[in-house]
């Protein structure tokens, strides 16, 4: 399962790039917003430091205004994704955008209709909210496994961007799934490595080793 990171935040992009644990980034409105940066000079940048996509969502809701901004947001690099809602609007827009050639992310998925539609309009990724949908008491890992299965039953390439990750959890059980993507807030994918059984050990292990005088350098 590749990871993207889910933020505009620069610091914490970098940081996991150097470990490897980025494949690619995603932002939103949202994200852009509490970086506090202009989404042009941020997007640019994020692109430049990550070699896979890097998606910038568009703002506008309606197809004519969403595909001016979807061509300004393609042109800003080669490994842009133009992110598109999940309505009829953005459907038009994924369509006339992949049929040139630019990857296309389409977003607030909620249901497995929704996905189907993406992937008849040819998204590149389609991005199922797991815990927007956790949050009303409903099964986000269900949908995507929904998900998985129709686009196997059918063979139908666009790529599973598991997206609104809350948890390590969530990461696991993507994993287990078969998303081909999980997008993550930086925090989710540092919480990946904790486990108290690891704490617990080794503290145990440095104990052990001032008793027992262990000196390596
Ligand atoms: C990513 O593409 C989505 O915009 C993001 O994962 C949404 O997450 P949230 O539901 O935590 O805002």
């Amino acid at each position: 399962m590749k990871f993207f990171v889910d933020t505009a935040e620069i610091d914490a992009i970098a940081e996991l790039n150097d470990l490897g644990m980025v494949d690619g980034v995603t932002t939103n409105p949202s994200l852009i917003l509490k970086s506090g940066r202009d989404i042009i000079e941020v997007t640019k940048e994020i692109c430049a430091l990550v070699d896979g996509p890097v998606s910038a969502e568009v703002v506008a809701t309606d197809a004519d205004t969403m595909l001016e901004e979807g061509k300004k947001l393609a042109g800003l690099a080669e490994n842009i994704a133009v992110k598109v809602p999940l309505t009829w609007a953005g459907l038009k827009t994924c369509k006339a955008l992949s049929d040139q050639g630019t990857m296309v992310n389409v977003t607030l998925c909620f249901s497995a209709n929704q996905a189907l539609l993406a992937a008849k309009a040819g998204a590149t990724f389609i991005s199922p909210f797991i815990g927007r949908l956790d949050d009303l008491n409903l099964d986000g890992l269900d949908l995507i496994a929904d998900i998985r299965t129709i686009y196997d039953n059918y063979g139908f390439d666009t790529n599973i961007l598991a997206a609104s990750i809350r948890s390590a959890n969530h990461m696991s059980e993507c994993a287990k799934i078969g998303a081909d993507v999980a997008t993550a807030p930086p925090k989710v994918i540092h919480a990946m490595a904790n486990h108290v059984l690891t704490d617990k050990g080794l503290d145990q292990f440095v104990k052990d080793a001032k008793e027992a005088g262990i000196k390596i350098v």
